[in-house]
């Protein structure tokens, strides 16, 4: 199966990409992740994407693009996909349709204002990429690698603001683009994470 998860910043795409990509056995592929593992590696890729993320704007589709051609190309990704974080933008969308459509999008529908405090009560782990939220965690511990838990550098309220606009005007339009090819499956993504996962195992039966 190939897949698309669609949702604001913070909507909980990675939170369910994992569970998803678990169940279904196909690789998650999350553009986020793949910028920030270049930053720790000081690639050029990184480097340059790192101007961007921290501005909480769009890395530039010619880059971004690209990234995700070379993936799809990868041979676990043969009996399907699921991009997290991957389109974002028209462009991006009518790229990934050369590339390898997908089958079905999965759009995870958040309350506003729900978002910016997901976002800036969010912990990760440094070394694992496991995500947290201050409400539910109390200690800096990761509980499944026991590495330090950080606040990303973009998930400040003022970058958290500047992410949530981006989204509006370049993101958002993409429910419409994937409704009119009949592949979007609208997900209530204020449910517990259980909850949103039970959803979308019903919606991809
Ligand atoms: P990226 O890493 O993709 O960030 P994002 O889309 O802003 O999404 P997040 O990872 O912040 O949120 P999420 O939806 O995954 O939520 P999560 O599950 O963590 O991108 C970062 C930057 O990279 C971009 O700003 C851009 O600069 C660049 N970039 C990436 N892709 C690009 C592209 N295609 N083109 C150009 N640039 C690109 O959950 C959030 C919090 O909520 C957590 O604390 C979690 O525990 C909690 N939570 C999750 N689900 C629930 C629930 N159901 N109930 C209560 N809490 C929940």
């Amino acid at each position: 199966m190939k897949l698309v998860l669609l949702g604001a910043p913070g909507a909980g795409k990675g939170t369910q990409a994992t569970k998803i990509a678990e169940t279904l056995n196909i690789p998650h592929i999350s553009t986020g992740d793949i910028f920030r593992k270049n930053l720790k590696e000081g690639t050029p890729v990184g480097l340059k994407a790192k101007a961007y993320i921290d501005k909480g704007q769009l890395v530039p589709d010619e880059v971004t693009n690209e990234i995700v051609e070379l993936r799809l190309k990868e041979d676990d990704c043969k009996n399907g996909y699921l991009l997290d974080g991957f389109p974002r933008n028209i462009g991006q969308a009518e790229a990934l349709e050369k590339m390898d459509a997908p089958d079905k999008v999965i759009n995870l529908d958040v309350d506003l204002k729900a978002l910016a405090d997901r976002l800036t009560g969010r912990r990760v782990c440094a070394k694992c990429g496991e995500s947290y939220h201050i409400s539910t965690k109390k200690d800096n511990v990761c509980t499944r690698c026991g590495g330090e838990l950080i606040q990303r550098a973009d998930d400040t309220l003022e970058t958290v603001n500047k992410r949530l606009t981006v989204y509006e005007q370049s993101t958002a339009p993409l429910i419409e683009y994937y409704e009119k090819k009949g592949k979007l499956v609208h997900i209530d993504g204020m449910k517990s994470i259980d909850g949103v996962f039970a959803e979308i195992e019903k919606a991809l039966r």
